[in-house]
C-alpha cells in the first residue's frame, strides 16, 4: 500500500476506502456510491468528546444529523455516546427506528408541527429547541393538556454570522431561526417560559453558520449569550444549565480549505466562556456543540463510473458520470468546490483538465470545474472526496434518478447500510390516472 495525495492506494494502483479496494466495492454495490469509512466518523466523535473531558467541562456533543442520517448511522453515533440534534418527524422517527436513546436527542426546526412536538412528546425526547412564539404557545397547551413536562433551550439569533474565514456582526440579524438576542424578543422568548409549570428552560443555543476555520465567530457569539444569561441571572436570578453554541465547524474539501483540529475549536470555546462566566461570577453552564459536517463529511466518498465525453476546443473537456446533482446538488447550489481522482488509475500522472458533468438534464449539473486527471476511458471509477455530509441527504430524484446505495467500511469490512432505489421503488408512490372521464 502507498499514499497517493493523501489517499491509500494499492498496488493495482486501485483507490482503498478504509483499507478495501474502491473498485471491489463498486463491483459489489454498483454505482453511484456512498461509501463511508467509519473509523474517520468514530475518531472525530472521540476527539471533540475527549476534550470536553480533559478540560472537565459538563457537555453534549450532538451529532447534526441533518448532514447524513439512516438507521445505521445513527446507530454508529449512538454508539460513540453522543447525542443527537434531529430537525423533522422523518429524523427523529429513523433515530427512534434505529433505538437511538430519546433522552439524547435534541429537536430543532422553525416550524415544528403539533404533530412532531407531539411525537417529540410522546417519546420523551431530550431536549426541544424552542425557535418562536408560535413553537411556545403550541407547548404550553400540549404540555398542559398532556400533563408532561419538557425541557427545552431558547434559539436565539446572535448577531454573529460566520463563514469559513469571514464573520459579520450585525445587530439585527435577517434570519428565520431563533429569537433575536438585541431587539427584546429573546427576552420576552424568556419571560414567556421560565415560570411555566411545564417547560423547563435549561439555557440558550445559537448557530453561526457553517465550515467555519476559525475561532472567533464562536467567541463573540459565546460572549453575546453570556451578556444575556448574565442579565436574566441579576434580573430575575435565571440560573442558565446549558449553553448550546450550534455547529459549523470546517473541513478540508480543497487544497484551499484549512479547518482547525476539533479539540481547537472546542478548547477555545471552553477558554473563552470560562473566562466570562467566571468574570460574572457565575456557575459555568455545560457546552453543547452540534457537529454535522466536521463528523461524516470527510468519511465519504462517492463513487461513479465515467461515461461520455465532450470536447468544448479550446474551452474544455466534459467527463460525465452516472449520477450528478439529484446525488449531490452542493456544486450547483453553493458553488461548492471538490476533489476527486480516478480511482483505477491513481498511480497514472494527471495529464488530462476535465469538468466533471453530472447526467441531469440542467447545463449547470457539473460536480467539479476544471480539475486534472489521468486520460479516462469509459468504464473506469471516479472518487469525488469529502462528499459524507449534505450529499445523500440533499439526495433528490430529479429526472427520476434512484437513488445511490450508500455502503459502510469497517475493520476491513463492508456493509450496505441504505439500498439502491430500484425502478419500482421510483413509482412506489405514483397511483394510476383514475378520474372518470367527463361526457362532452
Ligand atoms: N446546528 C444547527 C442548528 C444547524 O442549523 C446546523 C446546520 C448544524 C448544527 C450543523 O452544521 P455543520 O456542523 O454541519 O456545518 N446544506 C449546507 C449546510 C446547511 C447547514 C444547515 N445547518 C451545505 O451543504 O453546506
Amino acid at each position: 500500500m502507498v499514499m497517493v495525495s493523501e489517499h491509500n492506494v494499492n498496488e493495482k494502483g486501485h483507490l482503498l476506502i478504509g483499507g478495501i479496494d474502491s473498485l471491489e466495492l463498486t463491483k459489489t454495490y454498483g454505482t453511484p456510491l456512498f461509501v463511508y469509512d467509519l473509523s474517520l466518523i468514530r475518531s472525530r466523535a472521540r476527539a471533540f468528546l475527549a476534550t470536553f473531558q480533559e478540560e472537565n467541562i459538563g457537555a453534549q456533543v450532538a451529532y447534526a444529523s441533518k448532514a447524513f442520517s439512516c438507521i445505521a448511522m445513527y446507530q454508529v453515533i449512538e454508539q460513540e455516546g453522543l447525542s443527537l440534534d434531529v430537525v423533522s418527524a422523518g429524523e427523529l422517527y429513523t433515530a427512534i427506528q434505529a433505538g437511538y436513546p430519546p433522552e439524547r436527542i435534541h429537536f430543532h426546526g422553525n416550524n415544528k408541527s403539533v404533530d412532531e412536538l407531539m411525537l417529540a412528546m410522546e417519546h420523551k425526547i431530550g431536549c426541544i429547541v424552542v425557535d418562536n412564539f408560535y413553537e411556545i404557545e403550541l407547548l404550553k397547551s400540549l404540555t398542559t393538556k398532556l400533563n408532561q413536562k419538557v425541557k427545552i433551550l431558547l434559539r436565539v439569533t446572535p448577531g454573529v454570522e460566520a463563514h469559513t474565514h469571514d464573520y459579520i456582526t450585525t445587530g439585527q440579524q435577517d434570519s428565520k431561526f431563533g429569537f433575536d438576542l438585541i431587539n427584546g424578543q429573546a427576552d420576552q422568548a424568556f419571560q414567556q417560559v421560565y415560570k411555566e409549570e411545564f417547560i423547563e428552560l435549561l439555557g440558550l443555543h445559537c448557530h453561526i453558520g457553517s465550515q467555519i476555520f476559525e475561532t472567533v465567530g464562536f467567541k463573540l457569539a459565546a460572549e453575546k449569550l453570556i451578556t444575556k444569561m448574565i442579565e436574566w441571572d441579576n434580573v430575575f436570578g435565571y440560573a442558565c444549565k446549558v449553553l448550546n453554541l450550534g455547529g459549523g465547524f470546517g473541513i478540508k474539501y480543497t487544497e484551499q480549505d484549512t479547518p482547525l483540529e476539533p479539540s481547537t475549536y472546542v478548547k477555545e470555546m471552553i477558554i473563552a466562556v470560562k473566562q466570562l462566566v467566571a468574570n460574572a461570577n457565575l456557575e459555568m453552564p455545560e457546552i453543547w456543540i452540534e457537529p454535522g459536517r466536521s463528523l461524516v463529511g470527510d468519511s465519504g466518498t462517492s463513487l461513479y463510473t465515467i461515461g461520455s465525453e465532450k470536447e468544448v476546443p479550446e474551452i474544455r473537456n466534459y467527463l460525465a458520470v452516472d449520477g450528478g446533482m439529484s446525488d449531490n446538488i452542493r456544486p450547483a447550489l453553493y458553488g461548492a468546490e471538490y476533489d476527486a481522482a480516478i480511482a483505477n488509475k491513481m498511480g497514472t500522472p494527471k495529464k488530462v483538465d476535465y469538468t466533471i458533468a453530472g447526467k441531469c438534464c440542467e447545463s449547470g449539473d457539473k460536480l467539479i470545474e476544471h480539475i486534472s486527471l489521468p486520460k479516462a476511458e469509459p468504464g473506469d471509477i471516479l472518487a469525488v472526496f469529502c462528499t459524507g455530509a449534505y450529499g445523500y441527504s440533499m439526495a433528490s430524484n430529479y429526472n427520476r434518478m434512484a437513488k445511490p446505495a450508500v455502503v459502510f467500511v469497517e475493520n476491513g469490512q463492508h456493509q450496505l447500510a441504505v439500498k439502491r432505489e430500484t425502478l419500482e421503488d421510483l413509482i412506489r408512490l405514483d397511483l394510476p390516472y383514475h378520474i372518470e372521464k367527463g361526457r362532452d
